[in-house]
C-alpha cells in the first residue's frame, strides 16, 4: 500500500509530545512490512537541516481559498534507519518560528491558518510528487481538515479515491478557531453547521476530521471506550459514539533500538533483565547527578512529564511531604509547564535537600539516567490516551505507579500480592489518600518484599512493546478501509 502520513510533529526532528515518537516509529515498521510510506511535516524554525536534507528544485504550489496559490519549498530526507521519505514544507511566515504550537504568550494566533495550510499542502504534495497514495493517515487536530478537504475539494480529481484514517492522540486539543479559516482554506460555508465543523460557535478542526475520516483510531483500547462517554469526551463524545463502528483503539509501540538499556548511548552503565548490576550503578550515577544522598537501599520514585493538569502531578506534589515523612525514599522530577506547579516542586526540593531533586526543563541524558536509575515511575494522569513514558520506564526496570485510565490500564498490569505477578501498581481515583496509599504500598514492596519486587521488575522489562503488533493492527485498518471503499 502507498501510505502518506501527515503530522505536526515528527521525532527525531521535532518533538513536543508522544505523537512525535509515534509518527517517527510506525512508518519504519510499516515499511519493513512491505508498504511504501512517506511522511510530511512542517519545517519549523527548530528543525535542523543536516547534510541528508535536499531541496526540491520546484517549490510546492499550495492551492488555498479564493484562487490564492502559495509557493513553498520542499526539503526531503529520510527517517533515520529507514528508507521512509520525509518531506518538510518550508513556509517561514507560518512555520519559521522556533516553537511549534505556542510561544511565550500562549498559542500562536494563526494556528488556524498554519495548520489549514499544512492540510492543503499535504494534498497538493501528492500532485507535486505525482504520487497518489491509497491512504492518507492524519494525526490529531492539526491535520484533521485533510479528510474534510478530500471530501469537499477533490471530487473528480486523482485523490478522490484516497481513503483517510485519523488518529486521535489527545482529545483535549481540538483546534477551535474563528470561521475565517473556512475562506482561507477554500472550504464551503455550508460546513459551518453543527452537523459538520461547528461547535460552540467555532470551527472545530478535530470534529470535522472525526465526522469525515473514513476510519478513526486512537492510541489504546481503553481510551477508545472512554472517549465515547462525557467524562473523557471533551464535548465530542456524541460524535465518537455515532462513529463507534469506525473507531479502533491501537496501543502505541516504542522503538526498541533506541530504547534499550543494554546499549543506550546516554547511559553511563548498561544492564538487562538478566543482569541488573548496571542498573544499580545507574542509580548511584542518578543520585550523584542530582546531589541526592547516595544510598542504594532507598527506593527512588521518579516522574517525567509536562506539568499540565492532564498528568495529575499536582496531587503528587501535595502528598510528597507526608510520603517522605513516612518512608525513607527519594523523589526525582523532570518536567516543565504550569508555572505554579513548577514552583511547588521547587519548594518541595528546598524542603527536602538530598532527598528530592527537581529539574525544570528537559535534558535527554538526565531523562535516560532517571528512567534507568529509579525504582518506580509515578504517573497519576487524569486521562492518558496511551502514554509512552511508562513503557520506557518498564524497559528500564522502573515499575510504573499509574492511575487506572486509558493506555495505562492497557500497558501496566497491577501487582497482585497473592500471585506476585504484575508489572506495576494501579490505583483508581486521583485523590490524595489513594495516591499516598499506593506510594506507600510501593515503598513497602521494595523495602519489605524485595523478591516480589524483583519478580515484577523482571516481568516489566521483558514485555514486548515493539511496533510489530500495533503496525499489524494499523495494516488491518488500512486494508479494511480500502475494501470498504471498493464496495
Ligand atoms: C499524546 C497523549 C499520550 C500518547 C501520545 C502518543 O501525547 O497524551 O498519552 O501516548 O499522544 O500517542
Amino acid at each position: 500500500m502507498r501510505i502518506l502520513m501527515s503530522a505536526p510533529e515528527l521525532a527525531p526532528f521535532v518533538k513536543v509530545g508522544g505523537l512525535a515518537d509515534v509518527v517517527g516509529g510506525l512508518p519504519k515498521t510499516l515499511e519493513a512490512m512491505g508498504h511504501e510510506v512517506r511522511v510530511v511535516c512542517p519545517l519549523y524554525g527548530c528543525v535542523t537541516r543536516d547534510a541528508s536534507f535536499t531541496r526540491h528544485e520546484k517549490p510546492l504550489r499550495v492551492y488555498l481559498g479564493g484562487g490564492v496559490v502559495y509557493e513553498a519549498p520542499i526539503w526531503e530526507t529520510v527517517l533515520p534507519g529507514s528508507q521512509v521519505a520525509v518531506y518538510f514544507i518550508e513556509y517561514d511566515a507560518y512555520f519559521g518560528r522556533q516553537e511549534v504550537y505556542d510561544g511565550a504568550w500562549g498559542s500562536h494566533e494563526d494556528n488556524d491558518l498554519r495548520y489549514a495550510f499544512l492540510c492543503r499542502a499535504t494534498i497538493d504534495l501528492c500532485y507535486h510528487l505525482d504520487w497518489i497514495p491509497e491512504i492518507i493517515h492524519a494525526h490529531d487536530w492539526p491535520t484533521a481538515l485533510i479528510p474534510v478537504m478530500l471530501k469537499t475539494q477533490e471530487g473528480g480529481r486523482p485523490l478522490e479515491k484516497t481513503a483517510t484514517v485519523l488518529t486521535v492522540h489527545n482529545l483535549q486539543h481540538q483546534g477551535m478557531h474563528h470561521e475565517r479559516v473556512l475562506e482561507f482554506a477554500g472550504l464551503p460555508r455550508w460546513l459551518f453547521v453543527q452537523e459538520y465543523l461547528e461547535a460552540m460557535g467555532a470551527v472545530n478542526f478535530l470534529k470535522g476530521g472525526l465526522k469525515m475520516a473514513d476510519r478513526i483510531t486512537t492510541v489504546s483500547h481503553t481510551y477508545a471506550k472512554e472517549i465515547q462517554a462525557p467524562e473523557y469526551g471533551f464535548g465530542l463524545d456524541d460524535v465518537l459514539r455515532a462513529r463507534a463502528a469506525d473507531l479502533t483503539g491501537i496501543v502505541n509501540g516504542i522503538d526498541l533500538v533506541t530504547c534499550n538499556p543494554e546499549a543506550d548511548p546516554l547511559l553511563p552503565f548498561h544492564f538487562s533483565a538478566h543482569d541488573l548490576s548496571g542498573k544499580l550503578r545507574c542509580k548511584q550515577a542518578l543520585q550523584e547527578a542530582f546531589d541526592l544522598q547516595v544510598n542504594l537501599e532507598v527506593p527512588i520514585f521518579s516522574a517525567i512529564a509536562r506539568l499540565f493538569w492532564q498528568k495529575g502531578l499536582d496531587v503528587f506534589v501535595d502528598v510528597a511531604d507526608s510520603f517522605l515523612d513516612k518512608v525513607p525514599a527519594q523523589i526525582v522530577l523532570i518536567g516543565s509547564g504550569e508555572p505554579e506547579l513548577e514552583e511547588q516542586f521547587r519548594q518541595l526540593a528546598l524542603r527536602h535537600k538530598g532527598r528530592v531533586a527537581v529539574l525544570i526543563g528537559y535534558k535527554p541524558q538526565l531523562v535516560h539516567i532517571t528512567q534507568a536509575g529509579s525504582n518506580f515511575f509515578v504517573m497519576p494522569s487524569r486521562f492518558e490516551p496511551c502514554g509512552l513514558t511508562q513503557l520506557y520506564a518498564m524497559r528500564y526496570g522502573s515499575l510504573p505507579i499509574v492511575r487506572e485510565t486509558g493506555g495505562l490500564v492497557d500497558t501496566v498490569q497491577s501487582y497482585n500480592p497473592k500471585t506476585q505477578t504484575g508489572t506495576g501498581l494501579h490505583f483508581r481515583d486521583l485523590t490524595h489518600d489513594s495516591l499516598l496509599h499506593t506510594l506507600l504500598w510501593a515503598a513497602s514492596l521494595y523495602l519489605e518484599h524485595p523478591k516480589a519486587y524483583a519478580k515484577l521488575q523482571h516481568a516489566a522489562m521483558i514485555q514486548d512493546f515493539s511496533w510489530k503488533v500495533p503496525a499489524k493492527a494499523y495494516e488491518e485498518v488500512y486494508k479494511e478501509v480500502l475494501g470498504l471503499r471498493g464496495r
